[in-house]
């Protein structure tokens, strides 16, 4: 069967970690395909919270294949950690559950200070970067230098690590930057120690033999959102990889006749962590309303989020470039206590209007809003659309006519329970 790819339309933490874990009972692979520990899912259920970096949002439904595929920047470090948290908290053997690709890319302890390094000496214009190493590693990448999965099983490997890591020596003394490098190495190779006791597959071929199966049903799940990709997000204020669909067939070695759905997270409202352009970003009493009402700090880095409206500009630019056949929209609930809801129907630019997504956001962007009235009731015990108020299917029925794709799921809380379909 097709593949069927889950992807963030915002910029990240849309909720893809919860809706993954919510869909997988109706799959029977889940894979990553681009990203790295950048990415922090979280998954509730049984009254437990739980947030993935690496390790891909089906791993606590026991008969689910999760893979980590070949676009991936793998940690070894984090990993570990990752693996012994899960298994001393869930007791679960992940070896059984999950495999990780050969082509998948290492990140190395330098790859880490580099980003520091980096970001430091941006100064005003830093990206805001998790700092784990993510853009130093793909630069790597494309730039043909980098250490692969597959290689830990060479006889040369620790060579071919040390000529990287002297590479990334000579390219930190350009900077005043201070670290230890040690405790980092330590716990990178114990990491990579780790990675041999899983599976480590061609996860082209195996994929590919899973799409030729008629009961097989392979889930993608993205990572970061659409507006953090490196061709289409606010450059640079962007992540490394490619967040969109395609980058689901470069980084799981699948052919873009092979994609099935295309399901698009949204949030009822906008969030962004990190630096950039965020148009209809509130700094007011509103904006702090909604960080504290959706938990709005970072899964992975603790950060406040920054929040705002519901940008409709930027969610149909986002629909188009994915080819998203169907929504999905999250956090409803958090807007259970609003006299008045606004969405952008489009921009202002000096004083012109606009309705899609320009090339120059880094200059005053003025959102045109649409208000709505809010529900003002809790949303979070209902189980079903007939229950729900009707100003908020109000809501939801104008983003589909504006988008002209269908919102077949709500989520009204961050449990896996809590979830609504349509
Ligand atoms: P991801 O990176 O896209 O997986 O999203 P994150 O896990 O980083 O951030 C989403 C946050 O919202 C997490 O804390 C989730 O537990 C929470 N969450 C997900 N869906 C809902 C929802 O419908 N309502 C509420 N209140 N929280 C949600
Ligand atoms: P999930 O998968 C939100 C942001 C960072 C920074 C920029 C570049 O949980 O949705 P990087 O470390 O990738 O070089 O940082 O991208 N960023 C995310 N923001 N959710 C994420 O992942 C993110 N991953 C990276 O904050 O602005
Ligand atoms: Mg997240």
């Amino acid at each position: 069967m097709k593949v069927d790819v889950l992807l963030g339309l915002q910029w990240g933490d849309e909720g893809k970690g919860k809706i993954v874990d919510v869909l997988t009972p109706t799959y029977h692979v889940i894979t990553r395909f681009q990203g790295g520990a950048n990415a922090g899912h979280s998954l509730e259920f049984n009254n437990m919270k739980h947030v993935l970096h690496l390790i891909p949002s089906g791993i606590f439904h026991e008969n689910a294949v999760n893979i980590i595929g070949n676009g991936v920047v793998l940690d070894p470090a984090i990993f570990r950690s990752e693996v012994i948290e899960i298994e001393k908290k869930f007791h679960i053997d992940l070896t059984k559950r999950l495999q990780i690709a050969k082509k998948a890319n290492l990140i190395v302890p330098t790859h880490r200070i580099l980003d520091g390094a980096m970001e430091e000496a941006k100064g005003q214009g830093k990206i805001g970067s998790t700092l784990k190493g993510i853009g130093p590693a793909y630069t790597d990448k494309v730039g043909r230098n980098a250490l692969r999965v597959g290689d830990i099983l060479l006889p040369n490997f620790k060579e071919k690590y040390q000529h990287l890591k002297e590479l990334h020596l000579k390219q930190l003394s350009l900077y005043n930057y201070q670290f230890d490098i040690s405790q980092l190495e330590k716990d990178w190779f114990e990491g990579i120690e780790l990675i041999k006791t899983f599976a480590l597959i061609d996860s082209e071929h195996i994929i590919n033999k899973y799409i030729q199966e008629k009961e097989t049903r392979i889930l993608a799940e993205g990572a970061q959102g659409s507006m953090l990709d490196i061709d289409f997000g606010s450059y640079p204020f962007v992540t490394s990889s490619n967040t969109i669909c395609a980058g689901a067939c470069t980084g799981m070695g699948i052919a873009p006749s092979n994609i099935g759905g295309v399901k698009g997270i949204f949030k009822a409202y906008c969030t962004r962590v990190g630096s950039g352009p965020f148009p209809t970003e509130l700094f007011d009493e509103i904006g702090q309303k909604l960080r504290e009402i959706g938990h709005e700090f970072g899964s992975t880095t603790g950060r406040p989020r920054r929040c705002g409206w519901l940008d409709l500009v930027a969610l149909k630019y986002s629909i188009m470039i994915n080819g998203v056949t169907e929504l999905i929209m999250t956090k409803a609930d958090v807007l259970d206590n609003f006299d008045t809801l606004k969405v952008a129907v489009g921009y202002k630019v000096n004083g012109k209007p606009l309705d899609y997504f320009p090339y120059e956001i880094d200059q005053k962007i003025e959102p045109i809003y649409k208000e709505f009235p809010g529900w003002k009731c809790d949303i979070t015990c209902k189980n079903s659309e007939k229950e729900l108020p009707k100003e908020l299917m109000d809501y939801v029925r104008f983003i589909e006519t504006e988008t002209g794709v269908p919102v077949k799921m709500v989520s009204v809380g961050p449990d896996r329970d809590a979830t609504i379909l349509r």
